[in-house]
């Protein structure tokens, strides 16, 4: 941490019920939070009301997803100007899952960041390289591509918050190491110096994502370019999002 206002993000993904959902938010609305982090939460759509209407707390609400331009005759999509009507102020955009599963290319993903920060959502940028990726040495060439389809596309980084997320690490209990992803962070820091200027590259918070638990966050957030996390399994949990976002102490 160093580098803004700690930010944990706790993405949901495809997960819960009416009545699991309900349980998290009222842990959440019970859970002592470090004031001096920035906590957003990201439900499936259909529940993004509901948890909007019953935190009682200061946790802000991310969507998973958005439209690339204004709504219209687009089936099964969800606008921008939806997500600002229902008082969501996040979009996770560009996640892996999105990436690889479902063949969203980095043009694309660029479009929906610059539509969505033109509409007033803030931006989790996702990047992050797959395992052969990494092992074939090119971790870093990946990561600067993807950066440079949001930069060519975005007119400023001001409401964007990037999130480091190596593909070998989501979901796998494989946490990067502290110094793994200090590397990269590090890496995209100077890329944002070269490319867009000393003053973003200074003041964009870049998290960590990738198996992060209760107990391998403090290591993490020891290190100087870790801003915060994006958490997937674990944000499900209360007790454990909570310890997360308490690691900045
Ligand atoms: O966006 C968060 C994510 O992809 C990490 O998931 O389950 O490895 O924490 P998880």
């Amino acid at each position: 941490a160093g580098n803004g206002k700690f930010f944990v993000g706790g993405n949901w993904k495809c997960n819960g019920s009416k009545e699991s959902i309900t349980r998290l938010v009222s842990d959440l609305n019970s859970a002592t939070l470090e004031t001096d982090v920035d906590v957003v939460v990201a439900p499936p759509f259909v529940y993004l009301d509901l948890v909007k209407s019953s935190l009682t707390y200061r946790i802000e609400i991310s969507s998973q997803n958005s439209w690339i331009g204004k709504g219209g005759a687009f089936t099964g999509e969800i606008s921008v100007e939806q997500l600002t009507d229902i008082g969501c102020k996040w979009v996770i955009l560009g996640h892996s899952e999105r990436r690889h599963i479902i063949g969203e290319n980095d043009e694309f993903i660029g479009k929906k960041a610059a539509y969505a920060l033109s509409q007033g959502l803030r931006v989790i940028a996702c990047i992050g390289e797959l395992l052969e990726e990494r092992e074939a040495g090119n971790t870093f060439d990946v990561c600067f591509k993807q950066l440079k389809a949001y930069s060519d596309a975005i007119p400023s980084w001001d409401a964007v918050v990037i999130a480091y997320e190596p593909v070998w690490a989501i979901g796998t209990g494989k946490v990067a190491t502290p110094e793994q992803a200090q590397e990269v962070h590090v890496a995209c820091r100077d890329w944002l110096k070269k490319n867009v200027s000393a003053e973003v590259a200074s003041k964009t918070r870049i998290i960590y994502g990738g198996s992060v638990n209760g107990s391998n966050c403090a290591e993490l957030a020891k290190k100087e370019d870790i801003d915060g996390f994006l958490v997937g399994g674990a944000s499900l949990k209360g007790p454990e999002f909570a310890t997360i976002v308490n690691s900045v102490r």
